[in-house]
Parts: C-alpha cells; structure tokens; sequence
C-alpha cells in the first residue's frame, strides 16, 4: 500500500531527538528551531516527560471517558495555575482543529447564533467548521463552504464594528499571533475591541492559542498582553510534545451540559501524563522567561541584518519575512548548516523551537543565518 502523498517532505531521516538537537539515520546532528511545527515546546525526549510516560504506561494506558480518570483533574488544575486561568474549564481533544471545532460549536450552543467572525491569513485548522474560518479556498472543500463566516480584514477596527452592527454574531475567532499566515501580532487595541464588542453583543471572543499559546511568547496565552480574557483559548501544539494532547478551557458563563461536546480518546490517561509533565517541566524551569529571555535575544540580533525586510513575533515564536531573491535561505540553513526552520508564504521563515532553547543554539543559529546571507549568489 501507498501512502497517500500530502505533505511536501525533505529526504532526511530523523531518528533521535535530544532538547533543541536532532539526529538522522546516518547520525548527523540538526539544531531544531522548528521543532516539529511548534509542537515541542520541552525539547525532544525530555527526562521527565520520558519517565512519567514511561510510568503510566506500566498503569494504564487508556480508558474512556465513562469512568472517572483524577489524572484529568491534576491536569485542569495544574493548567489553571500555569496559565492563570484558574477559574475556567477544561475540556480535551485530540488536535487544534478539533480544539477550534469545539470552541465554535459551543459558542453557538451557548448564544443560539450562527455567524462567525475571521480574519484575513487565519489558519485554524481542517476540519469543517476549522477549515470555513480558516483564509485559504485551496484547503476548503465545497462540503464545508457555509454562509456563516464574515472574513474581514485583519486588524481592521472599523470593519470589525461594522460587521458587529449588521449582523447576529456567534463569536469571533483570532490567533494571538498568526502562524501560518505569516507571523502578525495582533495589536492589544484590536483584542480589546473584539472584547468590548463581544461583550456588547453577547458574542463568543474565542483565542485561537494552537500555535501562539501554551508559554510561547513568553506568557501562557499570547492574548494575555492584550490584559484582556477572552471566552475560550483553544490550545494544542506545545501541549503534549510528540503525544496528541489537545484543549479548550472555557469560561464559567458558558454552562456545560452532558452530552454537548464528547470524544472518545480525549483526555486519556496517557495524553494527561503527557500534559502534566510538560507544564511540570515548564514551571520547573521557568519556560516562560526563557521565551522572553532568548526569544527577544534573537528578535534584537535578527533587526540588524540589512537584507531581512522585516523581523515579527513575540518570545520564541519569530517570524523573519526576506525579499523575494532570498528564497534559498531556508533550505541552506538545512542542507548546508543542518538547522530546521519553519516557512510561511511569501517568503518568511518562521522560528518555533523549544522554550528551553539556550543562547548557545541561538548564537549557532545566527551564525548560519550571517554566512547564508553574506554567501554571493
Ligand atoms: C493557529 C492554529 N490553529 C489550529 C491548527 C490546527 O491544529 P492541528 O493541526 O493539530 O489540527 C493549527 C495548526 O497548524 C494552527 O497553527
């Protein structure tokens, strides 16, 4: 049998991953600044992480959700102390989309509306209603176009106000930070708005955090500079590392009722050891400021390269948009200086490593990333 050929992937191996480095089938040593799409927010194979696995699997593995799994609980209030959301409620999945299939079903449980606002270059995700708000017609199959989403400009107050005023909206769904669509901040003034307005019209603020959230930039959700709570943050990526762990933590004004939302892996007994020890590791070793630390490091260094057109982001979630004869630049740090990165369209790389990252693999980074670019043409 075949495999049903989706992704576009570089012939290269990878085996053995420890922190911020990687190692192929033929033992050559990558610096991961990617780390698998955002996802390994810990660095690969982290002791920790390894154990408690390790000593749940010699437990139990899985059972669902019709018996009563404590692990869940530990996990809900080891979320609400690392993030600050203490007074929220947790419910799991499997992946963002799901996570973003969730939170806009259950804003439109909760205010009985169908409109949904997004915004230009969003990405949430594959599933049916993830994919309607996601900006990208490629990826949306004619099953899931629906009238039910307004797709407005991004970071456009006025547009925002305008869409509020004619129509009956459900809930609004933004990325702190966009991801796929190229690393844009949204600005704090933008988040309050869609708070006020939300509030002004009972609508669902739903904070899309997969790939922005979960410590990145340096606080829990990158929302937060905004001093602002939104109704919902959808998490995924850095939550489980390399095991399928995802989220939604949900507001109190949002009533549960059995039955409304349901899966049959979510919230497992593997996938919450897996998310414990994560936010164990983070607290540990104080993640967040690390983010900040290296994160705004790199941000300062990355600014004074003449040829980058543009350096964006937050923390460790960077974006470092290049003009358009530089599109070699990615594939050099990879093939020649063994470093992986991230892309985003036109010609942006996007940076997404561990929040452990140290100076030492960023200084590394900057080095390649000084000789690609002073390499003739
Ligand atoms: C912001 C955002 N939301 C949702 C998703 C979907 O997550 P998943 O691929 O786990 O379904 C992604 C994935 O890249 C994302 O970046």
């Amino acid at each position: 049998m075949n495999l049903f050929n989706v992704y576009p992937i570089n012939p290269i191996n990878i085996v053995k991953g420890r922190g911020s480095l990687v190692y192929d089938d033929k033992s050559a040593e990558y610096l991961d600044l990617y780390g698998g799409h955002a996802v390994i927010s810990i660095g690969h194979t982290h002791p920790h992480y390894v154990k408690r696995l390790e000593d749940q699997l010699h437990q139990i593995g899985f059972y669902s959700n019709s018996v009563e799994i404590p692990i869940q609980r530990h996990l809900a209030e080891k979320l609400g102390y690392v993030s600050g959301k203490e007074d929220y409620q947790l419910f799991l999945c499997n992946s963002g989309a799901e996570a973003n299939e969730n939170a806009l079903k259950l804003a439109s449980f909760y205010n009985g509306k169908k409109k949904i606002i997004a915004f230009a270059g969003s990405f949430h995700g594959r599933t049916s209603l993830a994919v309607a708000v996601t900006d990208n017609p490629k990826i949306v199959a004619p099953v899931n176009e629906t009238e039910n989403v307004i797709f407005l400009p991004r970071y456009d107050e006025a547009a925002l106000e305008k869409a509020f005023t004619e129509n009956e909206i459900s809930s609004v769904i933004i990325e702190g930070i966009q991801g796929v669509g190229g690393i844009h901040v949204a600005p704090e003034s933008f988040l309050q708005k869609i708070r006020a307005l939300c509030d002004a019209h009972d609508a669902v603020f739903i904070a899309d955090s997969v790939q922005c959230g979960y410590g990145r930039t340096g606080k829990f959700f990158s929302h937060d500079y905004a001093g602002v709570n939104a109704d919902i943050y959808t998490m995924g990526k850095g939550m489980g590392i390399g095991f399928p762990v995802r989220g939604i933590i949900i507001s109190t004004k949002i009533k549960t009722a059995y039955g409304m939302l349901g899966t049959t892996f979510g919230g497992n007994h593997l996938a919450c050891a897996a998310g414990l020890a994560v936010l164990e590791v983070m607290e540990q070793d104080n993640l967040l400021q690390n983010a900040v630390d290296v994160g705004g490091y790199l941000i300062s260094e990355l600014k004074k390269f003449s040829q980058v057109k543009e350096v964006r982001g937050r923390g460790l979630m960077i974006g470092i948009e290049l003009p358009a004869e530089l599109t070699h630049v990615r594939k050099e740090l990879l093939f020649t200086h063994h470093i992986f990165t991230g892309e985003a369209k036109p010609n942006v790389i996007r940076l997404l490593p561990a929040l452990n990252l140290t100076k030492a693999n960023a200084d590394r980074f900057l080095e390649a990333f000084t000789a690609v670019l002073n390499k003739p043409l």
